[in-house]
């Protein structure tokens, strides 16, 4: 098996664990990585080591803005596999940056969609695009399949509802082998630090060594349907080993609440929460001790907010043979047990979760 694959976004959570995936199945792997002033590769040497030791892995300057950069890549790299992953992802942070979202998540896809046509790769590359939940929105249904209508409610949704057309368009009007991945919120230890379940598991370990303040949380009434990476990935990779592309939901088919992922991972690491209050006032108050582990903070609450996404894979089970096996409880477990561990601190975590 194996091929050459191209992954925009390799150094982020999952296209560090699709690159690993992808390695393991015998690819030759470019990885379009940001020039930084700080090292981003951190989360691909933790899986792999030591990156100049890692044999059919290229990593090549790039971004996702820079089109006559992309045409470069494409044309140097010919990679049979696409996967565009690169993306501004923070949902709040999108409010703030709009304008860059739109240039990052939508027309960075346009212009990797455009420079496979302009190399005259369309009827030979098969090309994957990173879209998601964030595309249902205020939703109209529940749970939500890839016949649920759009409704997104924020600029990172806006622009990833463009960029999703424009894969359909390209498979519709160049006969691109392109596919959607609209996949619901998925998490791992290589989380991002400012997305809520990492932050949570990190206050966790946090909260265990002593730390006083409290996590302050936003909406603690969202619901989400977390699943696991490494699973969702692997997802990836089926869709576009299909004869023709498609759009495909990965979801786990179960939701819970923010508070209900922080209970869960409080008395993980050995500190059981009780709620009081309602609303701003809520806080979380450690059983065993009295103290508030969090407290609530209206102004990490979003301008418009999406409440509730709960996710139907039936046709990802039917066609590609996928279904989610790591329950969101299991997976705060070993997020939990993770984030203690890098602090020293592991004992705790692996008793309460065993
Ligand atoms: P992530 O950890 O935030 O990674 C994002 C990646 O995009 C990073 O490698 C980042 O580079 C790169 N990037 C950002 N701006 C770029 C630019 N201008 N040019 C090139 N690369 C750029 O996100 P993730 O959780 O792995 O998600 C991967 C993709 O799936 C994203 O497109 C996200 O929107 C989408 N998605 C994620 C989920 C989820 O629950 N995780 C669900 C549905 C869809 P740096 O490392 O330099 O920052
Ligand atoms: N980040 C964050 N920080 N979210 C909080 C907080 C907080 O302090 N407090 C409450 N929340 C709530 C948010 O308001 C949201 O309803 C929920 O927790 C999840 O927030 P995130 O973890 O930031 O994820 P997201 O659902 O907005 O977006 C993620 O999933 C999408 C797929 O549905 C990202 O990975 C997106 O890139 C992805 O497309």
């Amino acid at each position: 098996m194996g091929g050459t694959a191209l992954i925009t976004g390799v150094t982020g959570q999952d296209g560090a664990y699709l690159c690993a995936l992808l390695l393991a199945k015998g690819y030759r792997v470019h990885g379009l990585a940001r020039r930084c002033s700080a090292s981003n590769t951190g989360r691909l040497e933790g899986l792999l080591g030591p990156l100049e030791a890692v044999e059919r892995l290229e990593l090549h300057a790039g971004d996702l803005t820079d089109g006559a950069g992309l045409i470069r890549l494409i044309a140097r790299t010919r990679p049979d596999e696409v996967y565009n992953l690169g993306a501004q992802s923070h949902v709040r942070a999108s409010f703030d940056t709009p304008e860059i979202t739109a240039e990052v998540d939508a027309l960075g896809c346009v212009r990797l969609l455009e420079a496979v046509r302009t190399v005259g790769l369309s009827g030979a590359t098969r090309f994957y695009q990173a879209s998601t939940s964030e595309l249902f929105g205020a939703a109209a249904a529940s749970p939500q399949t890839e016949d649920t209508p759009f409704r997104p409610r924020s600029p990172y949704g806006a622009a990833k509802l463009h960029a999703y057309w424009a894969v359909v368009g390209h498979r519709e009007a160049y006969g691109l082998h392109a596919s959607n991945g609209i996949l619901f919120n998925h998490e791992s230890p290589l989380r991002g630090q400012a997305f809520v379940t990492r932050k949570i598991t990190r206050a966790v370990a946090a909260a265990a060594v002593g730390e006083a303040a409290p996590l302050r949380l936003g909406n603690l009434d969202a619901r989400r349907d977390w699943g696991d990476a490494r699973e969702y990935v692997e997802g990836m990779w089926r869709m576009l080993q299909q004869p023709a592309g498609g759009d495909y939901v990965l979801a786990t088919g179960r939701a819970a609440s923010v508070r209900d992922f922080a209970s869960h991972a409080f008395g993980a690491g050995g500190l059981p929460l009780r709620w009081e209050g309602e609303g701003d006032g809520e806080r979380g108050i450690c059983r065993r001790t009295g103290r508030v582990l969090v407290a609530s903070d209206p102004t990490l609450r979003r301008p418009a907010e999406v409440d509730h996404l709960i996710g139907d894979a039936s046709k990802a089970a039917r066609v590609l043979g996928w279904s989610a096996r790591v329950t969101w409880e299991a997976l705060c477990e070993e997020m939990v047990r993770a984030d203690l561990a890098a602090l020293g601190t592991g004992h705790v975590g692996r008793r309460r979760a065993a």
